[in-house]
């Protein structure tokens, strides 16, 4: 029988975009092309041929079933609903919805054009967990633990060079901490827009100079029910180790057509 193939356009060429371009290149069952690929550094698309697609505004002529951005919540400001008035839309900078008017629109564009948004899980571990009991949880609170390197500080006009002992950058509702650090709190985005908001999560950012990992606690807590995941995991730039596989493993579930047993 034929297999169906699921077109996917990438946004965003960094570290996490090339992986997962390799990775659904590397799997010839998964039922997953890439049609093309967009990133702001042109430098990045050099090499690329015809895939690479300078003019983002040129994406409907690509005929995507799934567009991916893995860039910068930027990307879903400027282009999300344009996006979603084709075609099938992902974004990971999901730090994005902690806009109010963004959310509405991506959530309005979707019904009229009758078109999908997904947010990945990302770095967030039980995520189904969260969602599953979102009723049921009376706080959810978000610690995340790095290096400041690794903390892009520049919409704080901090230097994270001049931070030289550990330091609490935020404390706080899950929606003001996006703002500040668009680039570094995905995970509390999503655990917020999964669980219990943005406005009732609480979000802790600390850095210290002498660690070398990145860590996530999530503690969510409700009448008969506690939940609590830590994940001490490597991080490269602003992310961790696992987290590419984990935007494979979602672009996977969406779009994949191949045959096989499939964990959902
Ligand atoms: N959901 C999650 O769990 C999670 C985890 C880690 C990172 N992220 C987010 O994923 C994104 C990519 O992360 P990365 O580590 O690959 O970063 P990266 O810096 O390695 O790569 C980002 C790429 O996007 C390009 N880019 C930036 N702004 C753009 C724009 N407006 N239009 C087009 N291209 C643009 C850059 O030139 C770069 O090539 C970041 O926004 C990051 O915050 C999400």
């Amino acid at each position: 029988m034929a297999q169906n193939i699921t077109r996917v356009g990438l946004i965003g060429y960094g570290l996490i975009g090339s992986n997962v371009r390799d990775m659904i290149d590397g799997d010839p069952d998964n039922g997953i092309e890439v049609v093309f690929i967009h990133d702001q550094d042109t430098s990045r698309l050099q090499d690329l041929g015809d895939l690479g697609l300078e003019d983002l505004s040129k994406f409907d002529d690509r005929g995507a079933d799934l567009i991916v951005e893995m860039a910068h919540p930027a990307v879903t400001r400027e282009w999300g609903t344009k996006i979603l008035e084709k075609t099938n839309y992902m974004f990971i900078s999901v730090t994005a919805l902690a806009d109010r008017e963004l959310e509405q629109a991506i959530e309005a564009t979707s019904k009229k054009y009758g078109h999908r948004a997904y947010v990945p899980h990302g770095g967030v571990v039980g995520m189904d967990a969260l969602l599953e009991n979102r009723d049921v949880w009376e706080s959810v609170d978000v610690i995340m633990k790095k290096p400041p390197k690794n903390v892009d500080c520049a919409a704080v006009g901090l230097d994270p060079d001049s931070i030289k002992e550990e330091t609490v950058l935020y404390d706080g509702p899950t929606r003001d901490i996006c703002p500040k650090f668009p680039r570094n709190v995905n995970t509390h985005a999503a655990i917020a827009y999964a669980g219990i908001g943005f406005d009732r999560t609480h979000s802790l950012l600390v850095v210290n100079p002498e660690w070398t990992e990145a860590i996530v606690e999530i503690q969510a807590k409700g009448p008969g029910i506690e939940l609590n995941v830590s994940r001490i995991e490597s991080i490269t730039g602003v992310t961790g180790a696992s987290t590419p596989a984990s935007i494979y493993n979602t672009v996977q579930m969406i779009g994949s057509t191949g045959p096989g047993i499939h964990l959902r």
